[in-house]
């Protein structure tokens, strides 16, 4: 009896879920304020890293901006600051786990609070084929795109839980849910990260840890130049056009601030993402071949040869 009662809760419970966020898609909910919160933002010496930084600081937000690029870094912090805002920089290699646990210890001591939201964005992606490309390259994707998430996360949740106050992003990519040619390594990276990322969501909710909300975005291809070079059919490229890195950070902004928990960007991208979990995989392999986006991944590859003038280099 009583399993039947919950049987009934639960379902009724998904439709008003399914009505719930049908309603949000035109009518948006309120965004959180958040000004005086801390934001801690991981390569924000890069494009949409820096745009997060600025698009938070218009927020009201103070920003600890952790890169491995000093240079870059400091433009970014010049340009919050610019705005009025504050920025504190730090250079930190994020694959590097004692390297994030001492300048996570540093941060709370030279700012003496906590941060309270992490946005996990760093992120690189090797740029050639699996078969010639060194194998430190690819274990460098891993540890950036994936690795480097448990050890930030390990460094801040503990205080965001123990206040029920925080938020965790994670900046993975459509990649991370469903995947193309020539990408292994950042594929198995953000495919990673996304799984790192739901199993803490659900984490969190099944420990009732109401105040720490969580957010995964997962955008499409965005014009910063990391995977510069590649392309789709002509005529589909019209309907699905490379983004624009500002448009991107405002649309995850939006997300963020409504604590919604999954964002993909733009929204035609849920397509692909439901065919490949709905439809035979020759399915989408064709559809794939119509879309030019089987091979998509090719132009960008020798785009990269060029620029590393082959072998490619590792850092
Ligand atoms: N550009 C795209 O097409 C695209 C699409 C989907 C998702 N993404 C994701 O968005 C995020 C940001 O991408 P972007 O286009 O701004 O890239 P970007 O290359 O412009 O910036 C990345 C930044 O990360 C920093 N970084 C790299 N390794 C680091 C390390 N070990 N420690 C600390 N910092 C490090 C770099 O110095 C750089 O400033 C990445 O996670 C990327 O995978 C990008
Ligand atoms: C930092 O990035 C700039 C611009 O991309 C580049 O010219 C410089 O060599 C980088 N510095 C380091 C230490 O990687």
């Amino acid at each position: 009896m009583i399993f039947l009662m919950d049987l009934q809760m639960m379902l009724l419970d998904v439709i008003y879920f399914i009505l719930r966020n049908s309603v949000r898609i035109v009518l948006r909910p309120r965004t959180k304020p958040i000004d005086g919160e801390l934001v801690l933002i991981t390569g924000s010496g890069g494009g949409l890293g820096r745009l997060f930084a600025q698009e938070f600081t218009k927020h009201g937000a103070e920003v600890v901006l952790w890169d491995v690029n000093s240079s870059c870094n400091e433009a970014t912090a010049k340009l919050v600051r610019e705005m009025g805002g504050k920025a504190y920089t730090y250079t930190v290699d994020v694959t590097n786990r004692e390297d994030v646990y001492r300048n996570a210890d540093l941060v709370r001591k030279d700012l003496g609070r906590d941060v309270t939201i992490l946005v996990n964005n760093a992120g690189v992606v090797a740029g050639a084929r699996m078969l010639d490309c060194p194998d430190e390259l690819m274990e460098r994707t891993m540890k950036v795109n994936c690795h480097a998430h448990f050890w930030t996360v390990k460094a801040f949740l503990p205080q965001m839980k123990a206040q029920n106050h925080g938020h965790i992003v994670t900046i993975a990519s459509i990649l991370g849910l469903f995947s193309t040619a020539c990408v292994e390594d950042y594929c198995a990276s953000k495919f990673a990260a996304v799984g790192f990322h739901e199993s803490l969501a659900h984490e969190l909710i099944a420990d009732e840890v109401e105040g720490v909300k969580t957010t995964l975005v997962c955008p499409y291809i965005v014009d910063t130049g990391m995977f510069e070079g590649c392309k789709i059919r002509e005529e589909v490229e019209l309907l699905l056009p490379p983004l624009e890195p500002q448009y991107c950070v405002e649309q995850a902004m939006n997300a963020i601030l409504i604590n919604q928990p999954l964002v993909c960007i733009p929204r035609l991208t849920y397509l692909p993402f439901l065919s490949r979990a709905l439809l035979p995989w020759e399915s989408n392999v064709v559809a794939y071949r119509f879309m030019g986006s089987d091979k998509c991944m090719y132009p960008f590859i020798d785009n990269k040869k060029q620029v590393s003038n082959n072998p490619v280099k590792v850092e």
